[in-house]
């Protein structure tokens, strides 16, 4: 029997990341090839009739499993009855800018689509923030709309964890589906800290014995992870799109249908206390998902190295959320 059609809700479904996501989202890629879906994309008024000729485009690609369109500027309109939310909606960072000097433009736009959400989207809704500073916006959505869950709510670090991957895959000249269980820790932003101590290839080879160079795994490496969103724009004079459109979708597929076995993926979502980060923040951990519900890795071992990277990105985090409140209330 055809399954029920499932509410996607994309914002800023105009921009770039929008225009590589809903072509993924109506052909199965983010909920499986059996899994109808209705589309609802959300801009702002100055982007309404790019918004429409996407519209348009989306019903020219004739998707067979696409079986509606809402195509709005209303966000009450957009949020309502949505069971996934994709929060891409907001200002990208330019050269030269840092994730967090988009934060005022941007906290503000989230505190009010949390109220939104809230009074409009399916009471289990799923919501994915991609928009930066991804993990602050996150948070603030998730203190502004108390009564969607808070497992509920995460932001997007899987791209990181593909960069992390394919950066291990390249040196290594293996393909990416070789690599597995690398972790991005803390913030999307250059200060988070990947992680490969626990990575391996081909089932169970340790990458650090298969890279065999330390100093490139704790250099190097971490490095151009951390500053890949940086060397995109500076090369496309654009943000990434395309990656950030396809870790997106991986992103939801795993949260809903499930890691697999033996694989953990890296998330951003509310803190427990667990690894000793502080309780309420947006963090990326390692996690796998079962059911449709996340559970954090539990007991890694983290090595005095590490320890200092998850210290250092979580302190970025606890002073953007002092940012973000200063900005609300300016
Ligand atoms: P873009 O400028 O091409 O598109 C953003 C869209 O959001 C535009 O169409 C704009 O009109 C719309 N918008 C602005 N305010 C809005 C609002 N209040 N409601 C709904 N829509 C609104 O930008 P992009 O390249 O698609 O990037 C979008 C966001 O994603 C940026 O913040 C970018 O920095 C971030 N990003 C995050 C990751 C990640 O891994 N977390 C990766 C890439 C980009
Ligand atoms: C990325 O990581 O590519 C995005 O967050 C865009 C950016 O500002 O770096």
């Amino acid at each position: 029997m055809a399954k029920d059609p499932v509410r996607v809700l994309v914002t800023g479904a105009a921009g770039q990341i929008g225009y590589a996501l809903v072509p993924m989202i109506a052909r199965g890629i983010m909920l499986g090839a059996d899994q109808p879906v209705i589309l609802h994309m959300l801009d702002i008024p100055p982007a309404a009739e790019a918004l429409n000729g996407v519209k348009m485009e989306l019903i020219d690609a004739a998707f067979p499993l696409l079986k509606g369109i809402v195509a709005t500027t209303d966000v009450a309109e957009a949020c309502k009855d949505v069971n996934i939310a994709v929060m891409v909606g907001g200002f990208p960072r330019k050269e030269g800018m840092e994730r967090k000097d988009v934060m005022s433009k941007n906290v503000s736009i989230y505190k009010a689509q949390a109220s939104a959400l809230e009074a409009n989207a399916a009471k289990d809704v799923k919501v994915l923030v991609v928009a930066n500073p991804a993990n602050t916006n996150a948070l603030i959505l998730k203190e502004f709309a108390p009564s969607i869950p808070e497992k509920n709510i995460s932001c997007l670090t899987r791209l990181d964890h593909n960069r992390a991957l394919g950066q291990i895959a390249e040196r290594l000249d293996i393909p990416v589906s070789s690599v597995k269980n690398v972790i991005i820790w803390g913030n999307h932003s250059s200060s988070q800290y990947p992680d490969v101590y626990h990575a391996v290839i081909d089932g169970d080879k340790p990458v650090r014995e298969a890279v065999a160079d330390d100093a490139w795994l704790d250099g190097e490496f971490i490095k151009t992870v951390q500053q890949r969103g940086a060397a995109i724009i500076k090369a496309r004079k654009l943000s990434s799109a395309l990656s950030a459109a396809s870790s997106a979708c991986d992103h939801i597929r795993d949260w809903v249908l499930g890691t697999p076995e033996g694989t953990w993926v890296s998330m951003g979502v509310y803190s427990d206390g667990s690894y000793n980060v502080p309780a309420g923040l947006i963090y990326s951990f390692p996690v796998t998902c079962s059911k449709g519900v996340w559970s954090i890795v539990q007991d890694l071992p983290i090595n005095e190295f590490s320890r200092k990277k998850l210290d250092a990105t979580a302190e970025e985090l606890v002073e953007e959320k002092q940012l973000a409140y200063t900005c609300i209330n300016e």
